[in-house]
């Protein structure tokens, strides 16, 4: 084996482990903000996409909110640095001690999906004697082109309220005491890299608030929700997501009236990059039709291929023999347990590092202890004396 790997402190690294590149997330979280700022666009960091602590700290650092779908994510948000008035709180199911807590930190928004929901959190207001400030999440069924397990912008999804029923929801909104509505939400998918769906969005968001205008609703923001897709095929091209691109889409289509401010929650885009699953090679098997390449990590670690087929580019740092095809799978005990299939890689050995890419989203928060399994490591480029060459 001869790489600079070996050469490095990380060839002692214990795997299966996550690996995070903080300059590279500093970067991601400057060159967000130094676009965003000057258009006074606010970003919501979606800390479903990763709510690892030490990344947590330096998003809130970064002057960046925080969107949580849950009473724990907010209670961490807080916990890492974020002010209340940072603080969004969305998801379709939201439970009473969730929509309490969220009152009693006077987080800034509750993103409602639905008017029962509504009709809870003015019911949960009044006994606390608090207003609660909503926004309001519109299905704006724009399709975003995505795998459907992330599609959530059209009809038949569970999220958000269809726009044959906007009216009730003014009702709601003028009879609701305790409620003061504030906003517009729109969420429409994950992992978006057609650009024009935004453009679409934009298009759809102008009727909406239109119409809520003509009802004599005004909203004093408009958020778009998160989405922005990363180039999960050759992750060393894009590092830094094209915000650029992206922000310009909104500038260029979205009205917005004046006084108004946009916000987005970011999620993907701001951590998928910065974070590699390492894992080492334990067995190489030659199978009737297929060599397998059995590694440390498994679906436990990183579950996106087993769940949505999703790529992640895998690479190796430790060999450089000729190249063979492996079907790169897990110990658990699932034949969906796999990381990549029938890809090309230098000839593999035992004890041989591997590199999943762009793993810093849904990666680690989805991760799980199936078969007890509980190792898992961690380490960040912050506390290495020098960063591998992966
Ligand atoms: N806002 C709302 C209301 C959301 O539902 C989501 C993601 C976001 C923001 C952040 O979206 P992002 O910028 O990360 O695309 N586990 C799946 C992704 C699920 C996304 C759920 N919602 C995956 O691994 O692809």
């Amino acid at each position: 084996m001869s790489n600079e790997w070996i050469n490095t402190p990380v060839s002692h690294l214990e795997t299966p482990c996550y690996l995070y590149d903080m300059d590279l997330l500093r970067k991601t979280l400057s060159g967000i903000s130094s676009l965003a700022n000057p258009l006074n666009y606010k970003v919501h960091y979606a800390l479903k996409a990763n709510s690892n602590d030490r990344l947590l700290q330096t998003i809130s650092q970064a002057g960046f909110g925080a969107d949580c779908v849950s009473g724990n994510e907010i209670q961490k948000a807080l916990q890492t640095g974020f002010p209340p008035e940072e603080i969004v709180f969305a998801g379709v199911g939201k439970a009473d001690w969730e929509i309490d807590l969220a009152l009693d930190h006077d987080i800034a928004m509750f993103n409602c999906e639905s008017i029962p929901e509504m009709e809870v959190i003015q019911e949960r207001a009044v006994k606390k004697n608090k207003m609660a400030r909503i926004a309001v999440r519109i299905n704006p069924e724009i399709d975003a082109k995505t795998h459907h397990y992330i599609t959530t912008g059209i009809e038949e999804n569970k999220f958000g309220i269809n726009r044959e029923d906007l009216p009730q929801v003014l009702k709601a909104c003028h009879s609701l005491s305790h409620i003061q509505l504030r906003g517009l939400h729109v969420h429409i998918g994950s992992q978006i890299t057609d650009l024009d769906v935004f453009k679409s969005l934009c298009l759809r968001m102008n009727e909406i608030q239109d119409y809520f205008r003509r009802e004599h609703l005004p909203v004093e923001h408009i958020n778009v929700g998160g989405g922005l897709g990363l180039n999960y095929e050759q992750p060393e091209k894009e590092p830094v997501p094209d915000f650029n691109a992206y922000f310009n889409i909104f500038k260029e289509f979205l009205d917005l009236h004046p006084g108004q401010q946009l916000h987005f929650e970011l999620g993907r885009s701001v951590t998928g990059q910065c974070g590699k699953l390492i894992t080492k090679v334990l067995y190489v098997k030659e199978g009737v039709n297929t060599r397998f390449a059995i590694v440390d990590a498994g679906m436990t670690e990183l579950i996106r291929p087993a769940l949505y087929q999703a790529y992640h580019k895998i690479t190796t740092p430790t060999s450089q023999r000729e190249p063979l095809k492996y079907d790169v799978v897990g110990p658990i005990c699932e034949s969906s347990d796999y990381f990549g299939k029938s890809i090309e890689l230098p000839e593999l050995r035992r004890g041989d590092m591997l590199v999943i890419h762009t793993a810093g989203a849904y990666g680690e928060v989805m991760r799980s202890n199936y078969n007890l399994r509980d190792h898992l490591y961690f380490y960040y480029s912050d506390d290495l004396n020098r960063f591998p060459k992966i």
